[in-house]
């Protein structure tokens, strides 16, 4: 059996009740398998023969079997071996598992796949969430997809263009809240908890949890069934650490891997309540009232999910760092220059992470690293193309363009 269970209270939830928070403790909730009940269904069944993708784990996921999917082919995405990333910051193994790959070019596709399956089997005809973009480009789709009403809250002027240019035309309603992340999450709940009809997909909602894990699924897959010695993860609202390490976590009690890896959380240094608390080895967070960093998605002073982040950290033996704006635009570049791989700025903090923890001795020099990039570069072109070198512009003729290429003109001789 399957049910929603409060990560502090442990009161149980059926997993069909619309509930966001504990009615007893007010904490977040999350999906409670059987286990041995889960080990004896994946027996009989044919999961290992399905192309990688989230829907290759539909045993794993708290979705009834007459469900509708609402699909758009997402997971499955790349674990590219980065040898120059490697001989770049001084390790032998590392990996970028490329989350931009996805249909909305997000890990979010993973979580609105089953969030909306779900929204749509509990009979939701609008759902809703805040965002610093990437929720809201995914929620829009998948909800177009399932032909239901789309409402976002994002902050004003602080999400990246492409994320609102995919809202939009998905037909979502936007709202451009004078505010933060933080308080326009803030009201997304309010709502919700007001008006019963508006099915919440924010991150609390642990159906989105549940399509995340797969991403923890995929990279031991991908690794023949073994665990990297290390996970590096960019943290905002700290859902998808959870997800992932959740996901880890059930393979391991499954029986598919033997070891767990150390979750190691990266945030802006401007938005980093989290790492603050991993570093002063605190039980509580501190929420940072007006955080700052270029890259917006993860522009975060409150994460809800703080404690299971911790959680993940703690358990797993890893770790958090912070990086400055400046390191993760270099990692960007960096990462797009020398293994062709485009992420936005968010994604690229990953990246900066593995190389401050090398450098600083966080992460041993024989480790097999997996950096997670979770959504592609061109979900924020202005950032991308403030940090290049302008296009030369050319006048439509041969000799500008080889004057302007520093090239020498030769005598061309047309043989007839
Ligand atoms: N990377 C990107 C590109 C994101 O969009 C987000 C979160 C994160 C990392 C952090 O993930 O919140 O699960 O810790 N974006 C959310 C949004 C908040 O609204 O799109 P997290």
């Amino acid at each position: 059996m399957v049910h929603q269970e409060c990560i502090s209270c442990k009161s149980k939830y059926d997993i069909d009740e619309i509930v966001y928070f504990c009615k007893k403790c007010g904490d977040i909730l999350e999906i409670k398998f059987d286990l041995a009940e889960l080990a004896q269904t994946l027996t009989g069944s044919d999961w290992k023969t399905k192309p990688l993708s989230v829907w290759r784990y539909r045993d794993f996921m708290p979705i009834h079997e007459t469900a509708h999917v609402v699909t758009l082919g997402e997971g499955g995405t790349g674990l590219h071996r980065s040898q120059h990333l490697g001989d770049e910051v001084g390790l032998k193994e590392v990996y970028v598992k490329n989350e931009g790959e996805n249909p909305t070019g997000s890990f979010k596709d993973r979580g609105m796949t089953v969030g909306v399956t779900k929204a749509v089997e509990l009979g939701a005809r609008h759902v809703i969430c805040a965002s610093t973009g990437n929720t809201s480009a995914s929620l829009a789709a998948y909800a177009a997809r399932a032909g239901i009403k789309c409402t976002v809250l994002i902050p004003s002027g602080k999400i990246a263009y492409g994320k609102l240019a995919q809202a939009m035309i998905h037909g979502a309603k936007v709202l451009q809240v004078r505010g933060n992340f933080d308080q326009s999450l803030e009201f997304v709940l309010k709502l919700a908890e007001k008006h019963k009809s508006i099915y919440l997909l924010n991150s609390i909602n642990p159906f989105r949890i549940e399509g995340q894990k797969s991403l923890g699924y995929e990279i031991c897959e991908q690794l023949n069934y073994e665990a990297p010695d290390r996970i590096i993860i960019p943290v905002g609202n700290a859902g998808n650490i959870s997800a992932v390490w959740k996901g880890l976590t059930e393979f391991h009690k499954l029986g598919f891997i033997k070891k767990l890896p150390k979750m190691t959380g990266i945030q802006a240094t401007g938005s980093a309540p989290i790492a603050h608390a991993i570093k002063t080895n605190s039980d509580k967070i501190i929420p940072v009232e007006h955080p700052e960093t270029i890259a917006t998605a993860i522009r975060i002073g409150a994460p809800v999910s703080w404690k299971k982040a911790v959680n993940a950290i703690r358990e797993s033996n890893g770790t958090a760092e912070t990086v400055t704006d400046e390191e993760i635009l270099d990692a960007q570049k960096m990462l797009a220059r020398i293994e062709g791989i485009f992420v936005e700025p968010a994604s690229a903090s990953s990246i900066a992470g593995l190389k401050k923890l090398v450098k600083n001795g966080g992460i041993g020099k024989d480790e097999r690293v997996v950096c997670i990039t979770t959504g592609h570069g061109l979900k924020d072109p202005d950032t991308a193309i403030k940090q290049c070198e302008k296009p030369v512009e050319v006048d439509a003729d041969m000799l500008a363009i080889e004057q302007a290429l520093g090239l020498k003109q030769q005598r061309v001789i047309i043989a007839r």
